[in-house]
Parts: structure tokens; sequence; C-alpha cells
């Protein structure tokens, strides 16, 4: 089920949470970005981390901890498709503090500012975050839709 976010009524964008620093990546750390994405969640977001990271201004936010800096979460938007917001993710030790909803407005309220009136949230795995963070609504309707006949990894050789 995708979902729809008015940004026009969207909370504030609140503070990172304590000692996490929000921000975008620069070119230098594409690389490891898409890794860890990878890694912590799926070929397929990083792919789209990828896709985001492309983007001019790139369109995705990253959520570091420590010196020297570590990843614990992403969020971007245009990814999948112009006018979608995710993937997000947060790593397992770190939720729970703020970090998604964290990630999650800083992506809305760059979408606002770029121009866009709505944004759309696709095929959503965590939708009560959303309707918490955000007040998404579901679009009737919305299975499969821009995902139908999605390429997927072929399963390993025996
Ligand atoms: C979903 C996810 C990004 C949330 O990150 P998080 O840092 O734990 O979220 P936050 O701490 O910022 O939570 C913000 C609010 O949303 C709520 N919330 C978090 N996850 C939720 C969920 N799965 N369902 C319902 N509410 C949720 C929190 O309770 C909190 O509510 P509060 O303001 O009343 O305290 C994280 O659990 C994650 O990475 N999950 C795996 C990947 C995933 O499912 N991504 C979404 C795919 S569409």
């Amino acid at each position: 089920m995708d979902m729809l976010i008015a940004l026009s009524a969207l909370p504030a964008r609140p503070a990172a949470p304590a000692g996490f620093r929000l921000r975008k990546p620069i070119g230098p750390e594409h690389d490891l970005v898409a890794a860890w994405v990878a890694r912590c969640f799926s070929p397929a977001w990083a792919s789209e981390a990828r896709a985001a990271l492309a983007n001019r201004p790139a369109s995705l936010f990253v959520a570091t901890c420590g010196e020297p800096a570590e990843l614990r979460g992403f969020c971007g938007y245009d990814a999948t498709a112009r006018g979608f917001v995710g993937p997000i993710g947060v790593q397992g030790d770190a939720r729970g503090q703020g970090l998604g909803a964290a990630l999650l407005l800083a992506c809305l309220h760059d979408m606002r500012a770029t121009g866009y009136g709505y944004a759309v949230a696709g095929a959503v795995g965590a939708p009560g975050f959303f309707r918490r963070v955000a007040g998404a609504i579901d679009i009737p309707g919305s299975t499969p839709g821009l995902y139908a006949g999605l390429l997927r990894a072929p399963p390993a050789a025996p």
C-alpha cells in the first residue's frame, strides 16, 4: 500500500536526537553509504539510495554518530520515482530515539522547499510510523502500483 503525505501540514523539523548528526553525504561518501544500506537493509534500497545520491542536489539524508562518524540511519526521496519519499531505515540499536522521525521530516521539509505539495511513501512496510510522524493516509488501490513487475535478484545457483 502506498501512502500520501500533505507537505503543507508538516510538523516542524525536529533537532537531531542527542549524539546524532543529520546531513547529506558528499561525493566521496556515496559508495560507503550505498554499501552500508545494502549490508543493513537490502540491495534494492541501496539501488534507491544511489539514485537519490545522484540527484542534484542530492535527495538523501544520513544520520551519523561518533568520531570517526558511523552511519546509523538514512532516508531519501525522488529515489523510487519523482515525488516518492523513502526508503528509510534506522539501524536496529539506534531505533526508538526519534532518529527515524528526524530523518523522515528532514526529507519531507526538503521536498516542500523544492516545490512539492504532497509526497508518496511507496509500498509502506511501517504504516504506523508514517501515520504517527507525518499524518500519512492510505492510498486505496495503490498495490502494486509502480512496483508491478519489479525485477528481483535471481535465486543463487545450487
Ligand atoms: C521504521 C523505522 C525507520 C523507525 O525508526 P525509529 O528511529 O525507531 O523511529 P522513531 O524513534 O523516530 O519513532 C517516531 C515515532 O514513530 C513510532 N514508530 C516507530 N516505528 C513504528 C512502527 N513500525 N509502527 C508504528 N509506529 C512506529 C514511535 O513509537 C515514535 O512514536 P512517538 O512519537 O509517539 O514516540 C525503523 O524501525 C526501521 O528502520 N525499520 C526497518 C526499516 C523499515 O521498516 N522502514 C520503513 C519501510 S516503509
